[in-house]
């Protein structure tokens, strides 16, 4: 809760952001997009000003307002997520990728409306895979001992757990701490309360917590800061 966070334990500390969904162009008036609110990242944003830090915040299609008292960065594409979070995180302390970047993006846009065409095929659109920005981040380290933070929202399958699969990815990306949100059944995306693990770089749980996304969010910044 807020009064648990009163001492300002991150005072001094500047700190980076990203939240929402990217949209990835189709044609001027169509893009590739994801069913992200951005909600979770404006909790994180929140409770990290709240805790005193200096906040900015990339801003891809938020469905909420941002908070007061953060630096906005809006940002549409990957692509512009990318540039901002990187221009950001050169001179802060810890960076959050609560964004929900898209994986692949159309290689080009068409410059003017796609029409419909009597009996013309329907078209094909062709992807090309974006810049991993969580794992470019922790392999880069903008700024020495910056702590880097991603999410995952998982499904559990055939092929492994929820925790299965959120193991692979802090291993696969390399950041110091991996939030591992499990998805579906009316649990994540648009809804207002969470249950999450936070893994460390070798994809060993360090801490769980459930309940509203700010409850969420301070668990985050409470294990940031158990990093040293
Ligand atoms: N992420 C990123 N850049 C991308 C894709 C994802 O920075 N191009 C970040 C997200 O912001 C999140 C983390 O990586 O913090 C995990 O995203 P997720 O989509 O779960 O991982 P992927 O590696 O894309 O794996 P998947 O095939 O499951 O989508
Ligand atoms: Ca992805």
């Amino acid at each position: 809760t807020a009064d648990a966070h009163s001492t300002h334990d991150l005072a001094g500390w500047r700190v980076v952001v990203s939240a929402g969904g990217t949209r990835e162009p189709i044609d001027p008036v169509r893009f590739l997009g994801n069913r992200s609110s951005g909600r979770q990242g404006v909790a994180l944003a929140s409770a990290a000003a709240q805790r005193g830090a200096q906040v900015t915040l990339v801003a891809a299609n938020l469905a909420v307002p941002a908070p007061d008292g953060v630096v906005v960065v809006p940002v549409g594409t990957a692509a512009q997520l990318r540039e901002a979070v990187r221009s950001a995180a050169k001179d802060a302390e810890a960076v959050v990728m609560a964004a929900a970047v898209a994986d692949f993006r159309p290689v080009s846009p068409a410059e003017t409306k796609i029409k419909k065409r009597a009996g013309a095929q329907a078209p094909t659109i062709e992807l090309v895979e974006n810049v991993d920005v969580l794992a470019e981040l922790a392999r880069d380290r903008l700024r020495p001992g910056q702590v880097v933070v991603g999410f995952a929202a998982e499904t559990g399958d055939d092929q492994g757990s929820v925790l299965e699969h959120g193991r692979s990815k802090a291993l696969r990306k390399g950041a110091d701490l991996l939030v591992v949100n499990a998805v579906g059944d009316g649990l994540g995306f648009g809804t207002a309360e969470n249950d999450v693990t936070i893994l460390d770089a070798r994809g060993e749980p360090v801490a769980t917590a459930s309940g509203s996304k700010d409850a969420v969010a301070h668990a985050v910044w409470d294990a940031v800061r158990a990093l040293g």
